[in-house]
């Protein structure tokens, strides 16, 4: 991205952000402005589907720190430097929409959902209240209500709740499920626990679950990584017998997590073996489907058993 071919009208190009709305609007540099940085972000989006364009301008990072100015200035920057900077750092970006770009996770640019995230970041607001965002909490309702219908109708009257990511949603499932078997832990707290809590979670799993037994004060030895098979799948049987080494100790076990999508390999854990586990030891299960859930929930992958699990919690 040349940054020559994003330079604002003499008039404009010297100004500073204290010459933009909400300061002041003369001779509309607020929309040439904005029309600049449309302009490199459209730029941006048609060489991230051009097979002629590299996926990555590559440097090393001593490289890298002589291609840019990262210093943070005493005085703001001009319009046009800011402009100049929001070309270069998308010229050094990794085009992870690109048809070329085959790295695990990242997949490609869905334009609408661009849009979506534009419209949300102009709107500036919070999801704190009706009163601040009528239209987004609405929506949320609309979306949350058709994921749970999705996953069962016994679903549909539930409650639900959209989480920035993978590892804050594992974390959300580690409390529901500690809730559910102790709901006096939230006023009581650790008293009220008479016993060493004990997870479970395959050893092929995200990182994130076991980090919910060191946050939340099980201990990291606490959470045990149950073997899996040549395919990354967690192994039932291997579970079951953690499970029951544990009790003996005289421990709780109390939450099991499966993946639908195991970050490096991307397997599936088997549910049902697991979840009859689950049942048969009164264990919570939750499902980090934090990135093949789509599959997970799709009509024609549809899990039998989503529906027929009492408790249960998908990212
Ligand atoms: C299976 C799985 N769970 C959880 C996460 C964590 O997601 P996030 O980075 O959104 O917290 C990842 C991320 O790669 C993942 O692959």
């Amino acid at each position: 991205m040349n940054t020559s071919n994003y330079k604002l009208s003499a008039n404009n190009a010297h100004l500073k952000y204290t010459d933009l709305l909400p300061y002041k609007e003369e001779s509309k540099t607020t929309q040439e402005f904005l029309q600049k940085i449309i302009d490199i972000l459209i730029d941006f989006v048609k060489a991230t589907n051009d097979r002629n364009e590299k996926i990555l301008d590559f440097h090393h990072p001593h490289d890298m720190l002589k291609l840019l100015d990262l210093k943070i200035p005493e005085k703001g920057y001009n319009l046009q430097q800011l402009i100049n900077d929001c070309a270069t750092t998308l010229k050094y970006q990794v085009k992870t929409g690109h048809p070329r770009f085959f790295n695990q996770l990242s997949c490609g640019l869905d334009i609408v959902s661009m849009v979506g995230e534009w419209l949300t970041a102009t709107a500036n607001t919070n999801m704190f209240t009706y009163e601040i965002a009528p239209v987004f909490i609405l929506m949320e309702n609309v979306v949350m209500t058709h994921m749970r219908e999705i996953i069962g109708s016994n679903w549909i009257n539930g409650d639900s709740i959209l989480a920035p990511g993978g590892s804050i949603s594992n974390l959300y499932a580690f409390l529901a499920a500690r809730h559910k078997m102790f709901p006096n832990y939230k006023e009581k707290g650790i008293a009220t626990i008479q016993g060493q809590l004990v997870m479970f979670t395959s050893d092929q799993s995200h990182y994130s679950v076991k980090s919910c037994a060191s946050v939340c004060g099980l201990g990291t030895d606490n959470c045990l990584m149950v073997p899996s098979d040549l395919q990354g799948r967690m192994i039932p049987a291997e579970l079951e017998r953690l499970i029951l080494d544990r009790k003996a100790k005289g421990h709780i076990p109390f939450f099991v997590c499966c993946t639908s999508g195991t970050t490096v390999l991307g397997s599936f854990d088997p549910i049902n073996e697991i979840a009859d586990i689950c049942q048969k030891y009164g264990l919570w299960l939750h499902v980090d489907a934090a990135w093949g859930g789509g599959l997970l929930l799709s009509k024609k992958y549809r899990h039998p058993r989503l529906s027929g699990i009492e408790r249960y919690a998908l990212y």
